[in-house]
Formats: C-alpha cells, sequence, structure tokens
C-alpha cells in the first residue's frame, strides 16, 4: 500500500488543514515597525499597522487565528501594561477586529511581557505569589475580551487561575467569551528565542517553581482535569512534540478541543538545521506538524502557519 504516492494518499490517515493552525505574533509599539527576531527567522516584532497587514496575509491563507503577544513601552512591578485598556495587545486587537473582523484573535494572558523582573505573576519576598497574581490575570483577561478578543488563552501557570478568569469573565457581561487554557505548559529551555522575541527572560532565577516539571505526566493530566473543572473550554500541552505522550493523552481522555504550542525553540531548531543543510526544512516542518496533529491536536500553534498553509 505504500509503492505509489496515489496509494499512500488513499491510505493516509491524518491530514493538516490550514485552519487547523494558529500563528503567534509580537505586536510592539510606533508605527511601521517590523524589527526581525535573530532567533527566529522570519518573526518580527510588528508594529499596530505592520500587524494588521499581516493579518491580512493570514485570513487570506485560510489560518485559524492569531495568538497575541504584548511588548509594552514600559515595564513595571505591577506588570500594568497588561491589564491596561489602552495597552499594546488591547490596541492591537481593537485594531485587528475592526479592519479583519472575521480572523479569530486568541490573546495571551500572562504577566511576564510587562513585569520588570520577568516573572509571570507579582514577586513577594523574593518568589512569585500564585494567589496575589490572580487578580491581574482576571483584569487582563477582561480588557481583552472587552477589545475584542474572541479567546484567551492564560500562560502563567498560577493555581486557579481559570476560575478567577471564568469568574471576572461572566460578570463583567463576557460569559461567551472561551477560555483556552495552556493547562499543561513545562518550565522547558525550548522558550529560549520567544524570550528575546517577547523581552520576557526572568531578571533572576526561573520558571521552575510554576511551571511543569518535564518528568512528570500524571501531574500533567491532573493540572488539566482540574482546568476544566474550573471552567476551561479547551486544553493546551506545551511544547508540542517534546510532550506528544500527553497530547495523545489528552485527546483520549478528554472531549474538548486539545491545541498544541509547537514553541520558539521547536520551530528555531528546524529552521536552523536547514540553514546549515543538515535538514530539508519543509519536510522537517510538516513531519513534526502531522506527528503533532497525528497526537490528538486539532489546533497547532506554530510559527510555521503561514509557511505550511502555503503548501497545503
Ligand atoms: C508567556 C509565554 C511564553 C511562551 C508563551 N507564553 C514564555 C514563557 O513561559 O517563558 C513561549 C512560547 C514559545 O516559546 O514559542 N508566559
Amino acid at each position: 500500500m505504500r509503492r505509489t504516492e496515489a496509494l499512500r494518499r488513499l491510505v493516509r490517515e491524518t491530514h493538516l488543514r490550514p485552519e487547523n493552525f494558529i500563528m503567534p505574533l509580537f505586536v510592539c509599539p510606533g508605527e511601521g515597525v517590523k524589527r526581525e527576531i535573530g532567533a527566529m527567522p522570519g518573526n518580527y516584532q510588528l508594529s499596530v499597522d505592520q500587524l494588521v497587514a499581516e493579518c491580512r496575509e493570514i485570513q487570506s491563507l485560510g489560518i485559524g487565528g492569531i495568538i497575541l503577544f504584548g511588548i509594552p513601552e514600559t515595564k513595571d512591578e505591577w506588570a500594568s501594561g497588561a491589564y491596561d485598556a489602552h495597552g499594546i495587545v488591547q490596541t492591537a486587537v481593537r485594531a485587528v477586529k475592526q479592519e479583519i473582523p472575521g480572523l479569530v484573535v486568541i490573546t495571551d494572558v500572562c504577566n511576564c511581557e510587562y513585569t520588570s523582573h520577568g516573572h509571570c505573576g507579582k514577586v513577594v519576598d523574593g518568589d512569585v505569589d500564585n494567589d496575589e497574581t490572580l487578580e491581574w490575570l482576571a483584569r487582563s483577561a477582561v480588557s481583552h475580551a472587552r477589545a475584542g478578543a474572541d479567546i484567551v488563552a492564560p500562560s502563567d501557570m498560577m493555581d486557579g487561575r481559570v476560575a478567577a478568569i471564568r469568574k471576572a469573565l461572566d460578570e463583567e457581561g463576557y460569559k461567551n467569551t472561551p477560555i483556552l487554557s495552556y493547562a499543561a505548559k513545562f518550565a522547558s529551555c525550548f522558550y529560549g528565542p520567544f524570550r528575546e522575541a517577547a523581552e520576557s527572560a526572568p531578571q533572576f532565577g526561573d520558571r521552575r517553581s510554576y511551571q511543569m516539571d518535564p518528568p512528570n505526566a500524571r501531574e500533567a493530566l491532573r493540572e488539566m482535569e482540574l482546568d476544566l473543572e474550573e471552567g476551561a473550554d479547551m486544553l493546551m500541552v506545551k511544547p508540542a512534540m517534546p510532550y506528544l505522550d500527553l497530547i495523545a493523552k489528552a485527546y483520549e481522555r478528554f472531549e474538548v478541543p486539545i491545541a498544541a504550542y509547537q514553541v520558539s525553540g521547536e520551530f528555531s531548531m528546524i529552521v536552523a538545521a536547514a540553514r546549515n543543510g543538515w535538514i530539508d526544512r519543509e519536510r522537517a516542518m510538516m513531519e513534526s506538524l502531522v506527528a503533532i496533529r497525528r497526537a490528538g491536536a486539532s489546533i497547532i500553534l506554530t510559527y510555521f502557519a503561514k509557511d505550511a498553509a502555503r503548501l497545503l
């Protein structure tokens, strides 16, 4: 059955479609800014006008949507840019929804891009305070919904954030805004290039006191279950390729859409190896994406979204 492409096509079990992909985008202050991210070739920090242009192209390729990350003008201890009605992401969401209302806009709800210390929450006595951070997250999510975000996606890994966000959204009249929870997010070295892109590297310590320990699978399932109980509508596993086992388990166990984030390091490894002539860029891209899809993710956040959609 493998002899010809026609035969292989006949018995192929998994298919990728552009609508499976979510393109992560980085929005920054200014006008006419399109600054390439060194560690992520072909990805840019974009000012709002450039972002809108990029979104038009993404829409025309049939891609499922975008997820937005903000690089604020200034950072402070209170992450005030994260929940400012006129913050960079809120401004970007309004612009994109006004110009391209049909494009699904997801917002990443986290504080690390907005805090001066680069941690995902409020630091009290040298450590991130889980419960104190929930209020910031709830306020951010509401401000994103108010700006027009279709889906909010908390990525901070604080306990109880889904319940806090759901309650705040409901109270403010956004009961129809779904939550895509970064439920099983690991303390991964594969986020390295992203931290250059979002200028969000922690200034002291690391994220291991709130993101998950890579060896733990059962704990990941418990995190997912808790988030569903708290009101999550979709679950995400992140990173993707080193954690395919968890994508598969999540798909079997939970009857909600499963998302996976092919993170910056996964992208950059393929691009770098291809630049050295060590690997075929297109084939590595498609093989990695179809593997993530095969494991059970129907939503794939990937920096390859445009390139893969073009090929499809
Ligand atoms: C914010 C956040 C991160 C990523 C997505 N949301 C960085 C981190 O947790 O350090 C990483 C995405 C990527 O590497 O592509 N907390």
